[in-house]
């Protein structure tokens, strides 16, 4: 059984960068390799989640995340299973396992742990001990392929280790997820479709960024939208190119339009290299996104909160069952069984 497993965070409200950056992409993964034999594990982490306090409803952003993703084309198959991690037991007992074989030292060098903790005397335990429940998250079903981002990667390195380590010592009982560059060449992933920041495109978008003009949400008006991307910061070359280095702003409305459009970069970019028309590009990015998140909100609109609830109890009896047989062999390897 091979298995491709990611997390869906729902701490925040979504913005344009999780949904071409994320969401768009594992839609067509799941799609494409749920009917390939592979089974595909999407579950939101809601443990995860508490690590800093919660001030929005953990539970409404649940179904509305779900929705999103269901909005966005996922299909829902027999190899298709979404989850709640804190309805399976199983992640939190082997993280605990886990606990004992990570070192302070290992998770110190976190860089998610390192940002977080800077100039502080003392942080949340949770923030320090997040990679060793994702590694959990990732043993129990032996998955080799997980989808993250770049930012990810370095947990998905110590998941090898902590893996490797114990089969070391207790003999073969985890598999190893791939190593992140062969995750990016199975997934097909193009590393990194990085939305920038509208006003300061030098930057990825950011759910942290206080500047509302930064950044396009899901939930945004069609009037917000044209707003936020005509006031866009570009450049005064006067000519539009795309160039990430010296133009990011520009190459950034460029990227969002072929990426909505489902066209090829060139393709967009023949449209308007080598003019002037900044304010057109911008137009046409605004009216082509306006259009699009009305679908998008739409469609989310229409999915009952029933729906959502409906689809976790085949999801969470699939991961219980799978988490818990990993989760006995591995206490009968300690002796605790
Ligand atoms: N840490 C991931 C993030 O911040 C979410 C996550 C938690 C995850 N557990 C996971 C992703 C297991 C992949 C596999 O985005």
């Amino acid at each position: 059984m091979k298995t491709i497993l990611t997390g869906l965070r729902v701490n925040s409200e979504l913005h344009l960068g999780h949904y071409l950056g994320v969401i768009k992409k594992l839609v067509a993964l799941s799609n494409r390799y749920s009917k390939t034999g592979y089974e595909i594990n999407l579950f939101i982490p809601d443990l995860h989640s508490i690590i800093t306090p919660v001030d929005d409803d953990l539970q409404t952003n649940t179904l509305k995340n779900i929705k999103y993703f269901l909005a966005s084309g996922l299909e829902l198959n027999d190899h298709v299973h979404i989850y709640r991690q804190s309805r399976v037991p199983a992640h939190a007992e082997l993280a605990w396992v886990l606990n004992c074989f990570a070192t302070t030292g290992e998770l110190s060098r976190m860089t998610q742990y390192k940002d977080k903790s800077a100039g502080k005397t003392s942080v949340g335990v949770g923030i320090f001990d997040y990679p060793v429940l994702m590694a959990a998250d990732i043993l129990l079903y032996d998955a080799e392929y997980v989808p993250v981002g770049e930012d990810q990667f370095q947990h998905l390195e110590l998941t090898r280790t902590l893996a490797e380590r114990f089969n070391h010592r207790y003999g073969e009982t985890f598999t190893l997820p791939l190593a992140p560059k062969q995750q990016v060449e199975f997934m097909n992933l193009e590393a990194g479709v990085r939305i920038r920041d509208l006003v300061n495109p030098e930057k990825k978008m950011s759910k942290s960024t206080p500047a509302e003009n930064s950044k396009i949400m899901l939930s945004d008006s069609p009037e917000q939208v044209k707003k936020k991307i005509m006031s866009a910061t570009t450049d005064s070359f006067g000519e539009i190119d795309f160039d990430f280095k010296t133009r990011p702003g520009i190459s950034n409305l460029l990227v969002i339009e072929s990426l909505l459009k489902d066209e090829p970069l060139e393709t967009t970019l023949s449209r308007w290299r080598g003019t002037t028309r900044y304010g057109d590009l911008k137009a046409s990015v605004a009216g082509t996104l306006a259009a699009f998140l009305s679908n998008l909100q739409s469609k989310a609109a229409e999915i009952p909160d029933a729906d959502v609830l409906a689809i976790f109890p085949e999801g969470e009896a699939y991961a219980n069952n799978l988490a818990n047989q990993k989760l006995t062999k591995v206490y009968e390897k300690l002796g605790l069984r």
